[in-house]
């Protein structure tokens, strides 16, 4: 059946303080399975992975392993297919530089995206001399899939979306897009890190080549991890950040010959207790259904979506919850989005995210210097939601010119 969301409030003692967490969409508070998890390493089996023959190393490396079992689960794909990362940068890092673009390749990425999906690929542009295109035709941020049809040509490599825009919560229409890579025999990327864990993500249905996400958003694990899907086909196309200790089966002094994918990309000691906790995490969310949070997620977003009654609040995007992933973004006439977010926070304990999110050029190309945005997961509550709305409707009551 899953875990109701009174049983994933008492699972998460964060939520004790009384906050109104609405910023979900930079990080999630840790649901205490998950803490377990870690704790368990900690108490019971510290042990390095993958070097070790005693029981405990064999036990460290048995659940460090098994976490790609349950990630894959989430996003439909095989264990093998699963490389952990840090975050979701590193996942577009290592693949910027992995996959051995050269000068006269095109990468084709928007306009929408946030930082990590745009400056690792402006640095290839300056350092390997490859030829980046920006889709511009966003409008109410969402792409525009022929704009990337139209752009992509017998030069594209690669072409790079976010499934969901985390500056305005516009869900993005990767599956066209999919079609057109195939189409035009382009590798297609998607930046899922406002996506994974909060609805279904099927990469065979998709059928896109990588997909990169982090561990500490919708899947409930801690920071400081994430995962990089890379599709079968493509597991000894794609070269490792990271060379070194954990990775080989035999180094001479001028040779060495190196594990297979996905192991080849934990060079060093990677986060074991990280990784461990977020495969709960992984586990955690399964349980509860993927269709599941996405469903309260678009009931919560549509309660949310009740402040473009207030006078002088702008939402972006589109205005119907099926169409956001679980974010809603805003302004309100004539008050900064940092003194919203603040007096949120100050008057009713309701934590949402001001600024440019990352996302400069995004901002910059709907004429913004921020916004404010509120993003929730399946554990937020309706009568906290309805808060939101009030408390926002106090402030600009109180403030708007
Ligand atoms: N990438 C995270 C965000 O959008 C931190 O807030």
């Amino acid at each position: 059946m899953g875990k109701t969301v009174k049983e994933v409030r008492s699972d998460i003692p964060f939520l004790d303080t009384g906050i109104i967490y609405l910023d979900n969409a930079a990080t999630t508070p840790t649901p205490e399975p998950v803490i377990n998890a870690m704790l368990e390493y900690f108490h019971k089996y510290s042990a390095n992975i993958g070097r070790g023959l005693h029981q405990t190393a064999k036990r460290a490396t048995e659940e460090f392993e098994s976490s790609r079992e349950k990630i894959a689960k989430t996003i439909g794909a095989e264990p093998n297919e699963i490389a952990y990362t840090k975050n979701t940068t590193e996942g577009l890092n290592l693949l910027s530089k992995g996959l051995g673009l050269k000068q006269g390749d095109k990468v084709i990425t928007t306009v929408l995206e946030h930082h990590s999906n745009l400056i690792p690929w402006q640095r290839l542009e300056e350092k390997e001399g490859i030829n980046l295109e920006v889709i511009e035709d966003t409008p109410d941020a969402v792409t525009n899939p022929s704009a990337i049809e139209q752009a992509a040509d017998e030069d594209t490599s690669l072409i790079t979306m976010s499934s969901v825009s985390n500056s305005f919560g516009t869900k993005q229409p990767i599956m066209e897009v999919a079609e057109i890579a195939k189409d035009k025999d382009a590798l297609f990327l998607i930046d899922a890190a406002q996506g994974v864990g909060h609805m279904p993500i099927d990469v065979e249905e998709i059928g896109c080549d990588f997909l990169v996400a982090p561990g500490h958003k919708g899947l409930l694990g801690p920071q400081g991890t994430g995962f990089m899907y890379i599709r079968e086909d493509h597991l000894n196309e794609v070269e490792p950040l990271l060379y070194g200790g954990g990775i080989v089966r035999s180094v001479e002094e001028h040779e060495h010959e190196l594990v297979n994918p996905p192991n080849i990309f934990d060079a060093g000691t990677p986060n074991i207790p990280g990784i461990i906790g977020l495969g709960e995490g992984a586990n955690y969310v399964l349980d509860i259904g993927l269709e599941k949070i996405e469903k309260r997620e678009t009931k919560l977003v549509e309660r949310m979506l009740k402040i473009q009654e207030i006078e002088g609040v702008e939402i972006y995007g589109p205005k119907s919850a099926e169409d956001l992933g679980g974010v809603v973004s805003f302004n309100v006439n004539g008050i900064n989005h940092h003194e919203v977010s603040s007096l949120l926070d100050e008057l009713e304990k309701i934590a949402t995210r001001s600024g440019n999110h990352c996302a400069q050029p995004a901002m910059s190309h709907f004429g913004l210097e921020g916004n404010v945005r509120a993003s929730v997961h399946y554990y937020n509550k309706e009568k906290n939601i309805d808060r939101f709305v009030e408390t926002l409707e106090d402030i600009v009551e109180e403030l708007a010119e």
